[in-house]
Parts: C-alpha cells; sequence; structure tokens
C-alpha cells in the first residue's frame, strides 16, 4: 500500500509518519484477521493527502458525497494502510445504542454487557466504518458524542467507562441526494474533519478500469471515460438527472460485455435504464451511441485471452 501512495505522489513526510504510527500500534494477534487487504485502491492524490494528515493529527473523519465516489473503497483503503483492524458498521433508521455500543445479554444466570462493535473497535484500537451515518436518526447517535470528541471514551451507564484506545479512529461516510436521506445535526458534524468527495476524474477512471478490468484495451479504456465525462457533463447542465451518472453501473457493463453482451445491451442495463424517465433515456442513449458503436463487442474491446 505505501508503494501504492508513493505512486500517487503522497509525499514521504507523510509516509514516514504512516511507518511510525504503524510501529507505535503493532497489531495484537486477535484483531489482525481484520486488517482489510484492498482489492481496490482509491485514485486522488488530494483527497488522499487530507485523510492520511486527519487521521495522523488524530482526527476522525467524514467522508460526504454522491454515490460511488470511492467512499468506501477510500475508507478501507485507510484502514489498510495505517495496519488497523476494521469494523464495518451499516447504519440505518433503527440503528440504537445498543446496537452500537452493546446489548444485555444473560449469561451463567447473570446480565452482561455483549460488547457492539463501537466497543470492540475502541478496545482494540480499531478503524471503525460508520457507514451512511445519516441514515440514523441523530438522538440515537448522541451516544456517540463522548466516543468522537476529545474525551475519547464510552460511557454506557450501569456498565464500565472505557477510554478509546489511542489507535482508534473512526471514518462516517454518507450520501447525500437521494430519498431517505437526512442531514446530520451539528454536534455530530462538529466531531468530524469533512473530506467532500470528488467524482472520479477522466484520468483517474482511466487508471482505474485499466486496474480493474486488466483485459480492457487502453483505447477503449480511454472511450469509457470519455462517455462517463459525457454524461457528467449533461447532469452538471442540469439536462439529466445523476441516476444514469452510475460509475458502478459502467464497470458492471463493462463485465457483462466481456461475457458476451454487446456493449449498447450491456450499456443499456448497468447506464440507460438507471433512468425511470423515457425522454431522459433517450437523451442518454444518444450520448452513448455517439461515443460507441452499436456492434462493439468483446472481441474488439479486450485482449485476447
Ligand atoms: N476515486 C476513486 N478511486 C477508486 N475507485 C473509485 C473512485 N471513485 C469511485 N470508485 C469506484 O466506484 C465504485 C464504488 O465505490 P464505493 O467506495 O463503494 O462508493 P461510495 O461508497 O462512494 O458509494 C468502486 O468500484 C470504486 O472502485
Ligand atoms: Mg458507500
Amino acid at each position: 500500500m505505501l508503494d501504492f501512495l508513493r505512486q500517487e505522489g503522497i509525499s514521504e513526510e507523510i509516509i514516514r509518519e504512516i511507518e511510525s504510527f504503524r510501529a507505535q500500534y503493532p497489531l495484537s494477534d486477535a484483531s489482525s484477521y481484520r486488517v482489510p487487504n484492498p482489492s481496490y485502491r482509491y485514485y486522488g492524490k488530494e483527497i488522499w493527502e487530507m485523510a492520511l494528515t486527519a487521521l495522523l493529527s488524530g482526527e476522525n473523519l467524514l467522508l460526504v458525497g454522491p454515490k460511488a465516489t470511492g467512499k468506501n473503497v477510500l475508507a478501507e483503503n485507510l484502514a489498510a494502510v495505517f495496519h488497523r483492524p476494521e469494523w464495518d458498521i451499516s447504519f440505518y433508521l433503527n440503528t440504537d445504542a445498543s446496537s452500537l455500543i452493546g446489548t444485555d445479554t444473560f449469561r451463567n444466570g447473570e446480565v452482561t454487557l455483549r460488547h457492539g462493535p463501537i466497543y470492540q473497535c475502541a478496545e482494540m484500537g480499531g478503524f471503525g466504518i460508520l457507514d451512511e451515518i445519516n441514515m440514523a436518526k441523530n438522538e440515537s447517535l448522541a451516544v456517540l458524542h463522548a466516543t468522537l470528541d476529545f474525551r475519547r471514551i464510552i460511557d454506557v451507564p450501569g456498565y464500565d467507562r472505557i477510554t478509546l484506545s489511542p489507535a482508534t479512529r473512526f471514518i462516517a461516510t454518507m450520501n447525500y441526494g437521494y430519498a431517505g436521506t437526512r442531514e446530520l445535526n451539528e454536534a455530530l458534524m462538529s466531531r468530524f474533519m469533512v473530506i467532500n468527495m470528488p467524482l472520479i476524474s477522466q484520468d483517474n477512471l482511466k487508471k482505474l478500469l485499466l486496474a480493474q478490468v486488466p483485459n480492457l484495451k487502453e483505447e477503449y479504456a480511454e472511450q469509457f471515460s470519455a462517455l462517463f465525462d459525457d454524461i457528467r457533463k449533461k447532469c452538471e447542465s442540469g439536462e439529466i438527472s445523476t441516476k444514469p451518472l452510475d460509475l458502478r453501473g459502467l464497470l458492471s457493463s463493462i463485465k457483462l460485455i466481456e461475457n458476451g453482451l454487446t456493449a449498447l445491451q450491456a450499456l443499456e442495463m448497468g447506464i440507460v435504464n438507471k433512468s425511470t424517465d423515457d425522454f431522459e433515456r433517450q437523451l442518454v442513449s444518444d450520448v452513448l451511441s455517439a461515443r460507441i458503436s452499436a456492434s462493439l463487442s468483446a472481441a474488439e474491446l479486450f485482449h485476447i485471452r
């Protein structure tokens, strides 16, 4: 991972600090299985620098942005870079203190606290990914206030009060713009350093395509990145919604072409049909046909396997 950071152009100073963080907080045998080994890398030098510096300074991070901007990929990459065990905690409407910190259970006739993910993460010096944190009710998250600010404690009335391991960090993610998303209140927001996650750049998308689909010919990686950029421009000008601006859909489409569909069939499923409006679907189809020929298929797109 550190070599990848060097390739991305991260300074040696930051890399040295990561190395000393790792040396300061060696992994215990009990937690090493939780250290992620990411199959995807996050591309974007500036975001890397902001995230690494904030975490090295002891801050918690909130990654905010539209879908498929690599929020979870970055969060996992960060746990891997710092060599920390990861807890992935999805937030939803009914998330409450007991699902985060723990629940009462009977063991040998006694009530004990079965430790929840936040508790375990806090104790083991983990990186806790608070995924889609804004899906939970703000009031249910008040239990995290003391955990996320300078107090760095978990204090559950009736149970023990623990102090977070100095290696523990929290990285929250938050989408916006689709139904059901809510705002974080100011109290919670002020406990994070916030990164606005940009849509991947055209150059980085080309890198990503070549890394995730190693068989793809370079000229077509270029074509698909340009296509994605065409769709992005239509979104920015307000001509279409962001529904068809779907990077996951693009990646899946390319895999379907590899498995035998024509480019237009696959992109219809992965991109065009994400839109629920006839007129918009037509606009997106037109953008596609301007870039990609209807008959384009695996034989042309991929190097021979
Ligand atoms: N900057 C980026 N670097 C690497 N991968 C990215 C980037 N932006 C988006 N992706 C890709 O988009 C897909 C979705 O990523 P994910 O982290 O799940 O997005 P999010 O959590 O923001 O919705 C993955 O395949 C990921 O590799
Ligand atoms: Mg996500």
